[in-house]
């Protein structure tokens, strides 16, 4: 079954919807989502979006913000361009319907850790639920824009693909995808493809990402033959939920923006120890923190303590926190709340240029899919709803340019080849090896690292690898073997840059490089599939 579309985008988040609702404009858009259209990171990010909007603040504090957190290897033209774009996109976003918290007639700006002002706007403690909301709203209002719900793309259809051949200028022509209701393989045909696939925190055991964040984009972009950067920096977000039915429900880091103290279970605070900002201290920072008191006192938790606020502060800001938590029985005006680090978000992955166009023609990528070089070697909180917002309205602007300037007429792909494949009796085999990956993960490649770790899953990944691959080419594709797929490739891109840099920086931590080496480190890890 073939569909043409002028614009393929993968992904219905922040980055997906908000280049969708400026492309509609120009043509047809597809919009392609793994489940309902609401499922994407942006729906559960909770902090906001940062961006200098108060007369006590200037884009050189914010630009300086994002320097000191990124490690010394952000590309500070991209941090100054996307802090100075910021104020444009906040504006489509509230034309588009999303409605920020405010205090009286201004907005209300909130602090999370490693910012110097309070610059990060919000809708209570609820904002990507509210950013979702919106742009969903207008992208089911838009009649040039078709949405295809629990629908997986398996790969990218490239020219090179197409004529078996390498190229040295490769081309994206569209994707093939699996409706996953009717098990059909559809060929996306498309002028222009965007990945706005989030990111990969399912890489790993314990994460406070939705269930769809499997790094498809990465994946997929590897596997075509882009180029991957930095995948060694997984952000792990400090404070999540220490509950055994809370799947890594994640503690923002505004309740530490607000005053919440981090706390050993007797009380004692300890970020003092290890930074000055204290509990405000860069995330990279902080988890490594919690990482270390844990281990040093065997606990398997921290606390955080916002209780001195009171409750009426505490319910009338944290409305969705304080309720969630109470849910698992624990009431945050009165206790200290457990909480331990998770994956969050993956700083690294296909490289992308100042218009969000990767090294294949005609393939874009933003948001957390995406590596533009914002972010360094960790992230500053609440930046990247800002990055997906700018590089949406750059990629938009650039594809439509293109479309404007080449010929164009839709290439021939050829339809989804599903062989001899046939249904698999064995699914023990995908979920056996989806566990084992998530958790020598999480015990060799998580917030501490060393090179004995690494080469231990290294090995693994390698075996898990062809194992897949087997299984892959001998049964009909189902959508966990897909997101299998992915997870491992993801997780091998992620141990093969952490094996590259020999140095301890940002989010990347290895005890036998202990040190930053900037002599010969201050620069990005790349990677490339070999073909
Ligand atoms: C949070 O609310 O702590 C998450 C914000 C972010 O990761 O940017």
């Amino acid at each position: 079954m073939k569909e043409k579309t002028d614009f393929l985008v993968i992904g219905s988040g922040i980055a997906g919807l908000s280049f969708a609702l400026q492309a509609a404009a120009h043509g047809k858009v597809a919009v392609v989502t793994k489940q309902d259209i609401s499922e994407s990171a942006t729906n559960y990010a909770q902090g906001g979006i940062a961006t200098v909007s108060s007369e006590e603040d200037t884009f050189d504090a914010h630009v300086q913000d994002t320097l000191v957190a990124g490690a010394g290897i952000c590309h500070e033209d991209v941090v100054r361009m996307v802090v100075e774009e910021g104020p444009k996109v906040i504006r489509n976003l509230i034309d588009w319907g999303v409605q920020f918290t405010k205090s009286g007639d201004a907005y209300d700006l909130t602090r999370e850790g490693g910012h110097s002002a309070r610059r990060i706007l919000h809708a209570e403690d609820i904002t990507g639920r509210e950013i979702e909301r919106a742009l969903v709203e207008a992208a089911k209002r838009h009649e040039n824009i078709t949405i295809y719900e629990n629908h997986i793309a398996i790969d990218l259809v490239t020219e090179s693909k197409v004529l078996k051949q390498k190229l040295e200028h490769n081309r994206c022509l569209g994707a093939h995808v699996l409706d996953k209701e009717s098990g059909v393989v559809k060929t996306f045909a498309a002028r222009i493809t965007l990945l706005a696939s989030g990111g990969a925190g399912k890489v790993y055991l314990y994460t406070c990402n939705p269930d769809v964040a499997t790094g498809d984009g990465v994946a997929m972009a590897y596997r075509a033959g882009a180029t991957i950067a930095n995948m060694e920096f997984m952000q792990f977000h400090p404070t999540t939920l220490y509950h055994p039915n809370a799947r890594s429900f994640l503690i923002s880091e505004a309740v530490r923006g607000e005053g919440a103290v981090l706390k050993r279970r007797d009380g004692t605070a300890f970020m003092e120890k290890y930074h000055h900002l204290k509990d405000l201290a860069p995330r990279d920072i902080v988890a490594r923190a919690i990482d270390n008191e844990m281990k040093t006192y065997g606990d398997d938790c921290v606390f955080l303590d916002i209780r001195h606020r009171g409750a009426e502060y505490i319910t009338s800001r944290f409305p969705n926190i304080y309720q969630t938590c109470l849910e698992y029985g624990i009431d945050m005006t009165q206790e200290m709340l457990p909480v331990v680090p998770a994956a969050h978000y993956l700083c690294g992955g296909v490289q992308v240029d100042f218009n969000a166009e990767t090294d294949i023609k005609h393939l874009y990528a933003i948001g957390e899919v995406a590596f533009t070089g914002l972010h360094g070697g960790n992230r500053l909180a609440s930046n990247s709803l800002l990055e997906a917002a700018v590089y949406a309205g750059r990629a938009y602007e650039h594809a439509v340019q293109v479309l404007k300037d080449e010929e164009f007429s839709f290439p021939l792909i050829p339809e989804w080849d599903a062989g001899t494949a046939t249904n698999s009796d064995e699914m023990v085999v995908v979920s056996q090896n989806w566990d084992e990956i998530r958790r020598f993960m999480w015990n060799y490649v998580g917030i501490v690292r060393s090179d004995k770790r690494l080469a231990r899953a290294m090995r693994r990944i390698e075996l898990i690898q062809d194992e897949i691959e087997e299984y892959y080419w001998n049964f009909i594709v189902t959508s966990d073997l897909i997101e299998l797929r992915n997870i491992a490739t993801v997780a091998q891109l992620i141990v093969a840059c952490a094996q590259m840099r020999k140095e301890s920086r940002g989010l990347n931590y290895n005890i036998d490089y202990p040190g930053v080496d900037d002599q010969n480190w201050k620069r990005d890890t790349h990677i490339k599939k070999k073909f």
